[in-house]
């Protein structure tokens, strides 16, 4: 049937056609909850379950393409994907965004969204990724140079014309996404750069760098440093602080002899450089753009670790030299996962964990579930993702709880109604197995790490923890393994279970399995997820005297 505008039918269509063209494509962006930052795509809070590609996985569409819907079966919903200056602009001025637009495809064809990495001017350091015509010109894009004036791989921060080149291009990128991708919100975020710093020694000694280094340190970081003054971190606090909070001066005389004021003004002109190229990006498409971090081993020095980074020691500084860089992101690789978190989740930087150690370690999923049930994280994701799509094991199983419990991780964050826990791990791997208590609503949860009287046991209850959630006065959900939970109500008795289920969420609904008592609650005591076992139990309290 022809379908005439005049016709009823037709009409219907017409206004209908008109509403939907008035509805604004608006990119993904950071919204307030309670005291949590939500990352919203597709005008509605999205919580991502991630994992980031392997370095070189991206850069042929042939070699992804069987594991896009490997990675939607184990639960992942968005993949961190790197975009490859020397692929995208292989002749200067000529973008090629085949493999891009193509990566679009097939994450959109597996129901994906995807976090693109900027491997531009640095990745790792190093200025690898560069086009050749850009690695090749040592004229026009200067090296860092080491104090005997040799070159590195490293192109210099202070070359105006790298600076230009690298933001025409992520530009160019972001521009693109728009046009491709605003309707669908595809593209959650965008990392800008990777694991900045400088490497072999504390800062570039090239003539440019030397000039830079001889000027007073900048305005604009001492008048942050000054009004945040109460909340520098404890390491900028000494540094700065403890030296007379001087106002003007040198890098040395406000923040100490050698590699000290080196690192800081490192930090300072990296920050500076990426917030240029975070201002550009977002004048084309204003996707949140965050950068990563290559953390310290402590007791090193800087250029032994990528120096100037955004590390502990230095937030302050890249606070105050990148405000166009929505969050500074931790890549952790080291045991002590939750002091690092305390570290990174600050009120002006909500948690995106976007290499959460390699994504076979027996850690990760635990930490997936710590980290969005204690740190309102807007995402996870362990590194080398695809590396084991075919036997993804725990990970899949602690991702399945994930999808299942997201709208109401969604709906708990920032509000109070959400917990999450595992055993505190030190940097040399050690454990604290002291039980974790955490109060939601009326009751005050103990959680108890399973087999803790097993010494033999230690490697695995590293991997142990979980989540509650509150979802109505005595209604929680409690998700993980090996844990054991008990609880008292706040306003004092006793405590016991109405009932406790397990089951499992499908397409949102409470699908029950069994009613759990007798010797399943130790007869009522308490909730036990055993080890080895990723579980959800749906539980209802009730308190008597
Ligand atoms: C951290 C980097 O950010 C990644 O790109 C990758 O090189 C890993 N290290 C390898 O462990």
């Amino acid at each position: 049937m022809k379908v005439g505008i005049r016709t009823p039918l037709g009409i219907l269509l017409a206004v209908t056609l008109m509403a939907a063209g008035a509805v604004r494509a608006e990119p993904p962006s950071l919204r307030k909850q309670g005291d949590a930052t939500q990352l919203v795509a597709n005008g509605k809070p999205f919580l991502i379950i991630g994992g980031e590609l392997g370095n070189s996985s991206a850069s042929s569409e042939a070699f992804m393409a069987p594991h896009w819907a490997k990675l939607r079966a184990m639960h992942l919903n968005t993949v961190l994907a790197p975009v490859a200056w020397e692929q995208m602009e292989p002749t200067e001025g000529k973008f090629d965004w085949t493999l891009l637009d193509s990566m679009l495809k097939a994450a959109r064809a597996n129901d994906l969204k995807l976090v693109l990495l900027w491997f531009g001017a640095w990745k790792n350091s190093m200025s690898t990724y560069v086009p050749a015509w850009v690695k090749r010109d040592q004229k026009r894009f200067t090296r860092a140079a080491l104090p005997d004036g040799r070159g590195v791989e490293i192109l210099s921060a202070f070359a105006p014309e790298m600076l230009k080149a690298d933001q025409k291009a992520f530009a160019a990128v972001l521009a693109h996404l728009k046009a491709v991708d605003d309707k669908d919100n595809t593209v959650l975020m965008v990392q800008v750069e990777n694991e900045i710093g400088m490497l072999p020694v504390a800062r570039d000694y090239g003539p440019l760098a030397n000039a830079a280094f001889a000027q007073p340190v900048p305005a604009e970081l001492v008048n942050y440093l000054t009004a945040h003054k109460d909340s520098l971190t404890p390491a900028m606090r000494k540094m700065w602080l403890d030296r007379g909070a001087k106002s003007r001066g040198s890098w040395t005389e406000l923040f100490g002899e050698g590699d000290a004021a080196a690192e800081v003004f490192t930090a300072w002109h990296y920050a500076r450089f990426a917030d240029e190229l975070a201002r550009a990006g977002k004048a084309a498409y204003a996707l949140p753009l965050y950068v990563n971090v290559a953390l310290n081993r402590p007791g090193r020095a800087p250029g032994e670790y990528p120096s100037g980074g955004p590390l502990p020691h230095l937030l302050d500084v890249w606070k105050a030299g990148a405000p166009n860089i929505d969050l500074i992101a931790p890549d952790i690789y080291f045991p002590n996962f939750a002091q690092l978190l305390d570290v990174y989740h600050r009120p002006d930087n909500p948690l995106f964990l976007p290499e959460a150690n390699g994504a076979g370690t027996a850690t990760v999923p635990a930490n997936a579930l710590f980290a969005i049930g204690a740190h309102d994280a807007i995402g996870f994701s362990p590194f080398s993702i695809d590396s084991i799509d075919d036997k993804p094991g725990a990970l899949a199983q602690s991702y399945d709880l994930l999808s299942q419990l997201e709208p109401f991780i969604l709906a708990a964050q920032g509000r109070g109604k959400m917990a999450g826990f595992k055993p505190r791990q030190s940097y040399d791997g050690s454990l604290d197995f002291a039980p974790d208590v955490r109060t939601l609503g009326d009751y005050r949860f103990t959680i108890a790490y399973a087999d803790i009287q097993r010494p033999e046991a230690n490697a695995d209850t590293a991997n142990y923890g979980g989540m509650i959630i509150q979802t109505g006065p005595e209604d929680y959900l409690i998700a993980g393994q090996g844990i054991t939970v008990t609880f008292e109500p706040v306003k004092g008795g006793s405590a016991g279970i109405d009932s406790a289920f397990e089951g499992r969420f499908e397409s949102g609904k409470w699908m029950a399995g069994r009613l759990l008592n007798g010797d399943q609650t130790h007869q009522g005591r308490h909730i036990r997820l055993e080890p080895g076992k990723w579980q959800i139990q749906k539980i209802r309290l009730y308190s008597y005297k």
